[in-house]
């Protein structure tokens, strides 16, 4: 399937990777199909790179608040998670490999853990882009319900569930009811940097919108 209607779109404009800026690969690769391969497996060499991935990310203090849960389908877990999941994301996230529920733990014997949203946020970006690396591809998801995870998994009370990753081998969209299938040739939109980055004061852009400013 085209990613994400780079073809459709035909602009050329808002691609990632497009502008000559170098953008590393898996960044500029990265994005949320809802297309998988039903018929993919997910490797244990591979789930344990991606978990591998996301053990290296930053946190506050090293307090390293990420914890994961690893359902593929098939096994009896998968299929509490997916239960677990919103109508709309269950209408295509179960031909994925493998669901993935990222969870952030949210105190220790210390107390409670600074950031560890923040924390998990970017263990759980080390995930996904090292997925890309590996060639697959993955989709988070906030549409789920986090209490039937908790009691499913019996997940201990200071530990929050805060997405649920697909993880697969893009599909060719086949199996995707058409408007889910248009979902994914959509192209992609992301807010300029001039209305997002900043210098001198709040407010006023860092960048006009082709080039870097020069301090
Ligand atoms: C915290 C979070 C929650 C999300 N929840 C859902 C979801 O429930 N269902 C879904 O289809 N996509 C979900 N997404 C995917 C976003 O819609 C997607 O990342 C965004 O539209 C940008 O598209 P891209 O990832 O292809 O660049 C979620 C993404 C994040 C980071």
């Amino acid at each position: 399937m085209a990613r994400n209607g780079a073809e459709q779109d035909g602009s050329g404009q808002d691609e990632p990777g497009q502008d000559g800026l170098g953008l590393a690969g898996v960044i500029a690769d990265r994005w949320s199909p809802r297309a998988f391969d039903a018929g993919a497996v997910l490797g244990d060499d591979e789930a344990r790179s991606l978990f591998e991935a996301a053990r290296w990310a930053a946190s506050h203090g090293n307090t390293q608040p990420a914890r994961f849960l690893l359902a593929r389908r098939g096994e009896p877990a998968h299929e509490r998670v997916f239960a677990a999941l919103s109508r709309g994301n269950r209408s295509w996230a179960g031909a994925a490999s493998a669901l993935v529920v990222a969870a952030l733990a949210t105190s220790d014997a210390k107390g409670p853990l600074p950031n560890a949203e923040f924390g998990l946020g970017l263990a759980v970006q080390n995930l996904v882009l090292q997925a890309v690396h590996l060639g697959l591809v993955a989709h988070q998801m906030g549409g789920f319900d986090p209490e039937a995870l908790r009691e499913a998994f019996s997940i201990p009370e200071d530990v929050r569930p805060a997405v649920v990753i697909a993880v697969g081998r893009e599909g060719d969209g086949s199996d995707l009811p058409d408007d889910l299938r248009a979902k994914d040739e959509r192209p992609r939109k992301r807010k300029p940097l001039t209305e997002t980055v900043f210098s001198q004061e709040w407010g006023k852009a860092a960048f006009t919108p082709e080039a870097p400013a020069t301090s």
